[in-house]
């Protein structure tokens, strides 16, 4: 068995070094990898760093064990398919190779010779470097094609943010899957341009050296700027302490120098980092519980200067036109765990953004005020944040939502955007036909956001959230051109719905939690369609059972219920894609939904069993579906609405939705029936 995945078949993956990250980056491979028999093998020439790395991973698997995270099949499975080695030998045959040694670029260099001598030419080499250029690292390799950097973050093996830079000898192909793979076993890759310390590293190095500038200017001591620091820029620990955590202080005092060369002159290594590299110390940080004291005129002065910094580092880098400001955002938010900032900087407003840079670059002339961030400021508009992104793919148009921390569920801003891409693909003759699709490996859209509904208090706020909802999805329903959905993984709720105004759904093989309509776990009804659209394609006794016992479905059950076309093995947005093209050229033809009344609609539903579910809840929804079935789709879909609306009138619903916001989606709520 192999990994298969857009053409290509993984059956061994080579890490090589043992030291601070490899073992978390093999343990990261073994667990998404080693139930389709692929092996990882982890080569160090140090036989203790070997001897560390591979305790230091059974370890980590063992507490899985221990704590549940890993069933004991998959503890041995993980353990069996692991193999530390000092013998580069043991590289042949990998199809991919992540070199997680050294920063030392000559080193670097022998490596991937060594290695390039030991795979075949079209294993995909990478370098887990932090801050070097691939250009630099891979100029010697004689297939070029295939190498490209990417940058892990602490700890490996569970942050799921990756760097995937590209270099300029770098085959479309490779990044292209290199980006689809990533995703496939759970991370977030995000497509830097190629440039010293790529985007996050001079952010991270960047503003330990903002934080020892306040230090050194007598704002206060390493204590308080880190307090005020994890304070003002939402980190869990402040710069001093993350680094100290991470042992960073040396690769920080190489980055910042090199950037200094490099990026611009504001970056350099304080004495006081040089001394400790050299001397091997921590800094002085706060202790856990430890209360710091700050006045609040230094601490507004601080905070001040470090979102100058923040601000100025990441405009800078919009500049050089390596990243987007979305990409960026999701970026940061998941590697360091740190308030976005280009939503920051809209959340403050522009103005005292740019204030606050042009501030930092008067106080440090060689920060340079950018371009970008000026003319935003100009503008008068916040930065542009988008949580749906659209890509042309020939003359197809792919719109991917990307919320991965909310699961991809669906709000106001995501229904705006969705709307704003239909007429984009709407006036664009090129585009023929559009695939939808969520990030990530876990989920299409897992709903509305309830979140968001949660925050709703009266029936018509419901009712109007269920007719923005309902308005967007139909948008794709009436485009005038096919749309397909690729289900990557759950569609739930308002995910389940926005896939039933497409006009193919397609859906990854297997996937025994797949769909359903769950939304009276939460003293809701369905409210984007659910209650029409579900009886007109699985018939009503089904979509009856769905809706009022909330059970989801898996992939094949839905394939039998013609809720999807087809299951899919591999990659299904590349399927979607061959059948978007099929539609389009006539070869496959799609029987259409009904929209007027459903001839022959029922009077009654068959009995379900709904449980602990409220029975005030569930009279909305049988309303909603019988009284639909004698509608046009377009009426059924209002009275859809208004029901939704009236789910705030009981106290179910702030029961279902406080459950949900407070415990979480495992626990069930306590109806009371009204
Ligand atoms: N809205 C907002 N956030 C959501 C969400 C949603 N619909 N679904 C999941 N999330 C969030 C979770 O709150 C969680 O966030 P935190 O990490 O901040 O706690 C994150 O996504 C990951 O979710 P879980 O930890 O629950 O992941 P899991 O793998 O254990 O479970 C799941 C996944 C089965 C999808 C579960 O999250 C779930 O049941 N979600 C709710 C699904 C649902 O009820 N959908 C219907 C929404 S109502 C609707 O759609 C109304 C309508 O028709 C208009």
């Amino acid at each position: 068995m192999a990994f298969s995945f857009r053409g290509r078949s993984i059956k061994k993956v080579g890490v090589i070094g043992s030291g601070q990250i490899g073992p978390d980056i093999a343990l990261h491979f073994v667990k998404a990898l080693h139930s389709f028999d692929v092996s990882v093998v982890v080569v160090d020439i140090a036989l203790d760093a070997l001897e560390k790395g591979k305790s230091k991973l059974f370890k980590k698997i063992d507490k899985g064990g221990q704590t549940g995270a890993f069933k004991p099949d998959e503890v041995d499975g993980m353990k069996n398919h692991i193999i530390f080695t000092s013998d580069y030998n043991e590289l042949k045959g990998a199809d991919l190779v992540v070199e997680a040694a050294t920063e030392d670029l000559p080193l670097k260099k022998r490596i991937f010779n060594q290695v390039e001598s030991l795979v075949s030419q079209d294993a995909i080499l990478t370098s887990n470097s932090s801050h070097l250029e691939p250009e630099r690292i891979f100029d010697e390799l004689k297939f070029k094609g295939r190498s490209l950097c990417t940058h892990y973050f602490f700890p490996a093996e569970r942050n799921p943010a990756i760097e995937i830079i590209p270099g300029k000898g770098t085959a479309s192909e490779t990044t292209e899957f290199t980006m689809r793979f990533y995703e496939k076993i759970g991370k977030i890759p995000i497509k830097v341009g190629s440039r010293y310390g790529y985007a996050v590293d001079p952010v991270f190095e960047g503003l330990l050296l903002a934080c020892v500038q306040c230090v050194d200017t007598g704002l206060g001591d390493t204590k308080q700027v880190d307090y005020v620091a994890s304070k003002a820029l939402g980190l869990t620990v402040g710069p001093f302490t993350a680094h100290n955590l991470t042992g960073g202080n040396p690769i920080t005092a190489h980055g910042l120098s090199e950037m200094h060369e490099r990026l611009n002159t504001w970056f350099r290594v304080p004495d006081c980092l040089k001394e400790l590299v050299e001397s091997k110390s921590n800094w002085v940080v706060p202790g856990r519980g430890e209360k710091i004291e700050v006045s609040p005129e230094k601490e507004q002065q601080i905070a001040d200067e470090l979102m100058g910094a923040y601000f100025a580092i990441v405009c800078d880098m919009l500049d050089a036109n390596i990243i987007t400001t979305s990409d960026f955002d999701l970026l940061i938010s998941v590697a360091l765990d740190m308030k976005p900032p280009f939503s920051f900087m809209n959340s403050i407003g522009m103005n005292k953004a740019m204030e606050l840079v042009e501030n930092f670059a008067k106080k440090y002339p060689s920060m340079p005020v950018s371009k970008k961030l000026r003319e935003q400021a100009a503008s008068g508009k916040p930065w542009e944040i988008l949580d749906v992104l659209f890509e042309k793919k020939g003359d197809i148009g792919v719109i991917t939502i990307r919320r991965p921390k909310s699961l991809n569920a669906l709000n106001s801003k995501v229904f705006k955007e969705l709307t704003n891409y239909c007429d984009i693909v709407r006036n664009d003759p090129e585009i023929k036909a559009v695939v939808v699709t969520g990030f990530g490996a876990k989920a299409f859209v897992a709903g509305a956001d309830i979140k968001e509904m949660a925050g709703l208090t009266e029936p018509t706020q419901g009712e109007r959230f269920a007719r923005i909802g309902q308005i967007a999805s139909a948008e794709l329903e009436k485009l005038g051109k096919p749309v397909v959905a690729a289900l990557n993984g759950f569609a739930l709720g308002g995910g389940c719905e926005l896939a039933m105004c497409c006009t193919a759904r397609v859906a990854l093989k297997g996937l025994k939690f797949f769909a359903g309509q769950p939304e009276v776990n939460l003293g809701l009804i369905p409210g984007m369609g659910g209650t029409q659209r579900l009886p007109r394609i699985t018939g009503f006794e089904r979509a009856s059972e769905m809706i009022r016992t909330a059970k989801p479905i898996s992939s094949s059950q839905a394939l039998q219920f013609g809720l999807i076309d087809e299951e899919v093995e591999g990659d299904v947005l590349e399927r979607a894609i061959e059948l978007a093209q099929d539609i389009v050229s006539g070869r496959v033809t799609l029987k259409r939904m009904e929209m007027g009344p459903v001839p022959n609609s029922p009077d009654k539903l068959p009995d379900v069993d709904i449980g602990h579910l409220s029975r005030a809840i569930d009279a909305l929804a049988v309303r909603a579906i019988l009284e639909g079935g004698k509608m046009t789709l377009e009426d059924g879909l209002k009275n859809e609405a208004h029901l939704f609306g009236q789910c705030w009138t009981t106290e179910d619903n702030r029961i279902g939705l406080k459950n949900f916001v407070e415990k979480g989606a495992k626990s069930k709520a306590e109806f009371v029936h009204r």
